[in-house]
């Protein structure tokens, strides 16, 4: 696992999406692996800058989210598919039909939960994944407790997932309490992941990723398993790790 700090968060924001811009100019048909939430909007608009300056082509690049809510609708301003029209792909050169999210609304989500899974395949596999992290060390919607065998499911957010989700709603009661996600296994096959964190309040989850035993009770501890994974982090986020 490789650490790269940071002074502030737009520092950490502007060399987290430098990085994603260096894999799309070396494979412009990248399969990206991406998430959503607070922490990536200002890699995202980097990103978005860098295409209008024209230094980024999207034109090939295919993605797949990690999660999204059950039963909000992509015209939802809460679903992830908003989330991602709104801040990258309404505003880049990127196709839509290459975009993919879970579709939380579909009548049998197990057998939409297995064709996302086979997509991914079909795609040539996840070349680079996004991550942030909650504070409970969750990544996707894999809470505390997902095995390292899981795979694209339905998944019970915890009640600190939905308090934490509750920021974006009006009433903590309008957050779904169940997601689809992209599972530990799933994550853990991109040939290179990238997580994101600032903020003090994902220190303590940070350093139990990378300094802690590997547990299902912080599924981001996994990540150390895997061979190409950074962590990007702020001085917050790092502040509670030992070296
Ligand atoms: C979002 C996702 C989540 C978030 C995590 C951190 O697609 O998969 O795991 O990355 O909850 O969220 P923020 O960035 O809002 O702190």
């Amino acid at each position: 696992m490789e650490l790269r700090v940071f002074d502030t968060r737009e520092q950490m924001s502007a060399a987290a999406a430098e990085f994603f811009a260096e894999r799309i100019k070396s494979k412009p048909n990248i399969v990206l692996g991406l998430a959503t939430g607070g922490t990536p909007v200002r890699m995202y608009a980097e990103l978005v800058r860098m295409h209008r300056e024209g230094k980024l082509d999207f034109s090939r690049v295919v993605t797949f989210n990690l999660d999204e809510y059950v039963g909000l609708s992509p015209d939802h301003d809460q679903s992830y598919r908003y989330f991602m029209d709104a801040n990258l792909f309404n505003k880049v050169n990127i196709r839509k039909k290459n975009t993919h999210l879970p579709d939380g609304m579909a009548t049998d989500l197990d057998a939409m939960c297995a064709a996302y899974e086979k997509a991914i395949k079909r795609a040539g596999g996840i070349d680079l994944q996004l991550l942030g992290i909650g504070g409970n060390g969750h990544i996707g919607f894999n809470e505390p407790g997902s095995p390292s065998d899981s795979r694209t499911r339905v998944v019970d957010l915890t009640p600190e997932t939905i308090r934490d989700n509750s920021r974006f709603f009006t009433d903590e009661s309008e957050v779904p309490r169940k997601a689809v996600s992209m599972g530990i296994a799933t994550v853990l096959e991109a040939r290179e992941i990238v997580l994101i964190a600032d903020g003090d309040h994902k220190a303590l989850a940070v350093a139990r990723s990378v300094e802690g035993k590997i547990t299902p009770d912080v599924p981001a501890s996994f990540l150390q398993e895997h061979k190409k994974c950074i962590f990007f982090l702020d001085r917050s986020a790092a502040s509670r790790l030992s070296r």
